[in-house]
């Protein structure tokens, strides 16, 4: 492939073929939906930002011991450009890989993955288990709240926000809205009442 930008359908070939599991596809689908719409926002090229989102877990089903270090090389071994490879590999700094997030779509990437989790999470308490009704107050509110979506670390998701100089709300509201754009796909459209 060379430096050939990869596409999304060649992205979703390999989330497929790497993960099974519903809940994974489903966790990449709506990191690439948050990044999609923050690229979009921050002027950047909208397609790149949704594909690193896309495939930033690839390896997480069939690796998880080695998770990071395994993206890389499938990466490698596809011919997928060295900037995206760096850039996946960058959202798990400090816990899988040496590689600091730097640009601005690597920091978004470290500050929504983990935040995503929790947007799920007040989704799915909500009756209409629905993203279209989640607001930024209500996660908020669930900042302090240990035990709820307790596998969300929210000091990675304050890092990431302090990296980029964005107030948390406003990095909360951008992820809800790019979730609230793919919510047939990641299974929280909720039940129209
Ligand atoms: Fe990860
Ligand atoms: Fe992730």
């Amino acid at each position: 492939m060379g430096e050939k930008k990869p596409t999304r359908q060649e992205a979703l070939e390999l989330l497929h073929r790497y993960n099974e599991s519903d809940s994974l596809r489903k966790h990449a689908y709506a990191v690439e939906g948050v990044m999609r719409f923050i690229g979009r926002k921050r002027g950047g090229d909208e397609e790149t930002w949704g594909i690193i989102g896309l495939i930033h877990d690839l390896d997480y089903e069939k690796f998880a011991d080695q998770h990071c270090q395994k993206t890389g090389e499938i990466l490698r071994e596809h011919g997928w450009p060295e900037e995206y490879i760096r850039a996946a590999l960058s959202h798990g700094w400090g816990i899988c890989s040496e590689v600091a997030p730097e640009t601005e779509l690597e920091k978004y990437l470290y500050a929504i993955d983990e935040l995503t989790g929790l947007v799920v999470t007040t989704a799915l308490i909500r009756p209409s288990k629905s993203v279209m009704d989640v607001q930024v107050k209500s996660v908020k509110n669930k900042w302090k709240d240990k035990r709820f979506a307790a596998g969300v670390d929210r000091s990675i998701i304050e890092k990431g926000a302090q990296m980029l100089g964005v107030p948390l709300e406003e990095l909360i509201d951008d992820t809800i809205k790019g979730m609230q754009e793919v919510a047939e796909a990641i299974g929280l459209k909720g039940n129209p009442s």
